[in-house]
């Protein structure tokens, strides 16, 4: 089969290959589990001074991504099955559902923009879908594709070792992950929770699990709405917190949750 393929149209096409080249997404490209091509819309430009941009219609500020160099570099790469993404502040928000999705694709294009953007008859005429890696505007789209591809290729089998597991990984069941702890035991006066030490992978993976939910409710509350709970699941999480002492609730980062939270969340689910 085939190996996934990201195709990224950058003016600043080393951005991209030094991104893409560390640490486990940097072996999965030497290793072939997927292929990176970066081309430079500058290379397609027939002027003799490799002009890429130009001054918007109407006037203001920034210069615009010009449409010919970078129709030429879309018509070199895009085959029948790419999808054609140009990074924008304006599109979808990027996030675990999107990640997992886009890892289904054998062909990723991205398009990243600079200045004042890109001349938006090529997004009419090209792009599939706009995607935004948050609600800020960055002066290029380069980082932005740098974060699809880090987050994408990370479900590809065999980028991530056992060790890196995406399974255990906060999102991957809708909520977020419990906390890590490694070497030494005891670190300035702060320990470990004792169920780590028990050598009991079944308590410690149920132990995890819940621990997992505490911290969703204590940091991202919102998300525990995205999930199925029912009312006996809450509570049984209210009973585990209560069973948490002061000192493990501080070592988990777990001290800012109190009853109300799970009242909340109660009434939450009972609306719904
Ligand atoms: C300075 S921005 C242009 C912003 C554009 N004038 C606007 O207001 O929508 C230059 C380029 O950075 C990229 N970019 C900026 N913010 C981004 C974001 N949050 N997510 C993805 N790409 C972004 C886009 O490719 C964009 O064309």
């Amino acid at each position: 089969m085939k190996s996934p393929k990201f195709t990224v149209i950058s003016l600043f096409p080393e951005m991209i290959q030094q991104m893409v080249a560390q640490g486990v997404v940097g072996q999965g490209l030497k290793h072939n589990i997927f292929e990176l091509e970066v081309i430079n819309p500058r290379d397609f430009t027939t002027d003799v001074h490799k002009t890429v941009d130009d001054r918007p219609y109407g006037g203001g500020d920034g210069m615009v991504l010009l449409c010919e160099p970078l129709e030429l570099a879309l018509k070199q790469v895009v085959g029948e099955d790419s999808r054609v993404i140009y990074l924008s502040p304006q599109g979808q928000l990027l996030d675990d559902d999107k990640v997992k999705e886009l890892a289904e694709s054998p062909h990723i294009v991205m398009i990243c923009g600079r200045y004042g953007g890109i001349d938006q008859r090529i997004i009419n005429l090209y792009v599939d879908e706009e995607v935004s890696i948050g609600n800020y505007v960055l002066s290029g789209g380069e980082l932005a594709a740098g974060v699809v591809i880090d987050s994408v290729a990370r479900f590809f089998p065999g980028v991530l070792g056992h060790q890196d597991s995406a399974h255990s990984d906060s999102f991957t069941n809708g909520f977020l992950e419990a906390p890590n702890f490694t070497r030494p035991q005891n670190y300035k006066g702060q320990g470990i929770p004792t169920a780590l030490l028990s050598g009991n992978h079944k308590l410690i993976e149920e132990w995890r699990e819940k621990v997992g939910q505490l911290v969703t409710l204590s940091k991202r509350p919102e998300l525990m709405l995205n999930v199925d709970l029912t009312v006996e699941s809450i509570r049984d999480l209210y009973l585990f917190w209560q069973g948490l002492s002061a000192q493990e609730r501080d070592l988990l980062g777990l001290s800012g949750l109190s009853a109300e939270e799970f009242s909340l969340l109660l009434a939450a689910e009972e609306e719904l």
